[in-house]
């Protein structure tokens, strides 16, 4: 049997990852881009300091003005640093503008007004980063650079199946060497180009365009379903546990509340009178005998407790357990409240100022199928 091998028809060699993004780059991707179709260091500069917290579409009319009245990195060297903020105002991050106005200063008091070539050298100025100092110098100069930005990490860790948070020194570690491995010998302005509107828009944070998408044939996250996963998100802090019990004395038509101090946790709302603090009680026995003295400081008389299933709220500090004791009672009168407490209306709890999960706890709590009255 002859195999394709033995036939002598030459098999196509798989392409590369940076000839696939380079091929994508030159049918697909942008090239009329004012900071495209230029070797100006300068232009190139300023383009990719915008780009970085900024959008495409939100820089593209700052980038004109800005050069406009910046012409070259004299102009802006020798501008006051307000009046580069001035054209700074709207995009954000006031620092970019800050560094870019030392940076110019430092290009022409220090380099002799021109941008250095070597992205080692480019990455010692302010505001100018490894990634970016990459992208500047390939555009600029055609040098054989690796960028990593978050949108790259993105089609890294998606394409070849990077689990951990690219955040940490490992990752980011290990994405260098994979990016760096990548670089094509040839045509770095395109891929370099493909690589950052790829990122930008088909493989999107939430919504990964893998049909129109040049990788996909290799991209393990797409292989796996997995594109949702990676990359793996910043870990979440471990949150400290903390518990309260608290009260819900009811005679079915009002609830005991009491207002929380203006500062801290749900500060000025309405909330449950707690108990025990620093000492929860030790039993259900204890819990009761402490919901009886609590009433009767009310001038109300304990029929019937029931404890609730605890409920679990987080801050962003902190895991607080919520557990409730429902004290169905009976109000004598005059009605007594202690200062800082007050008897609400039972059809008030929909709209007054309750924390939701305490609004939510009530409503359960004061249904007729869980309240024991
Ligand atoms: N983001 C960062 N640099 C960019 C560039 N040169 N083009 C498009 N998006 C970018």
């Amino acid at each position: 049997m002859m195999t394709e091998r033995d036939s002598g028809a030459p098999t196509a060699r798989p392409r590369s990852f940076a000839e696939q993004i380079i091929d994508w780059q030159r049918h697909l991707g942008r090239h009329d881009l004012p900071w495209q179709n230029t070797r100006d260091a300068y232009r190139i500069w300023l383009s990719e300091i915008m780009l970085q917290q900024t959008q495409v579409a939100t820089a593209i009319p700052y980038y004109t003005r800005f050069l406009e009245r910046f012409p070259d990195v004299g102009a802006l060297a020798a501008a006051p640093v307000n009046t580069v903020l001035e054209h700074w105002a709207g995009l954000g991050y006031y620092a970019r503008a800050r560094n870019l106005h030392r940076c110019a200063q430092t290009i022409v008091y220090e380099h002799g007004g021109r941008f250095p070539v070597d992205p080692t050298r480019l990455a010692a100025l302010p505001g100018i980063g490894r990634s970016t100092a990459a992208a500047i110098s390939a555009f600029a100069y055609g040098t054989r650079a690796a960028i990593l930005d978050g949108n790259v990490k993105r089609v890294l860790a998606r394409c070849f199946g990077i689990d951990g948070f690219p955040g940490t020194a490992k990752i980011e570690k290990e994405m260098w060497a994979l990016a760096e491995s990548l670089l094509p010998a040839t045509r770095i302005e395109a891929y370099t180009q493909g690589l950052m509107d790829l990122g930008a828009s088909v493989c999107s944070r939430t919504k990964p365009a893998c049909t129109i998408c040049p990788l996909a044939g290799g991209c393990i996250a797409c292989r796996d379903g997995r594109q949702q996963e990676l990359p793996t998100p910043k870990p979440k802090k471990l949150l400290p546990e903390r518990e309260t019990h608290v009260f819900i004395l009811s005679d079915g038509q009002h609830v005991l509340l009491e207002r929380r101090p203006p500062l801290g946790i749900w500060g000025g709302l309405l909330a449950l009178p707690e108990i025990g603090h620093d000492r929860p009680p030790e039993s259900l026995s204890a819990w009761n005998e402490a919901a009886a003295a609590f009433a009767g400081r009310h001038n109300a008389q304990l029929l019937r407790t029931r404890e609730l299933p605890p409920l679990r709220h987080t801050f962003s500090h902190f895991h607080l357990t919520i557990r409730a004791l429902y004290c169905a009672i009976e109000r004598q009168m005059p009605s007594a409240a202690e200062s800082g407490r007050e008897w609400l209306p039972c059809d008030a709890i929909g709209t007054a100022a309750l924390p939701p999960p305490l609004r939510r706890l009530l409503q359960a709590a004061l249904t007729p199928d869980n309240s024991p009255n």
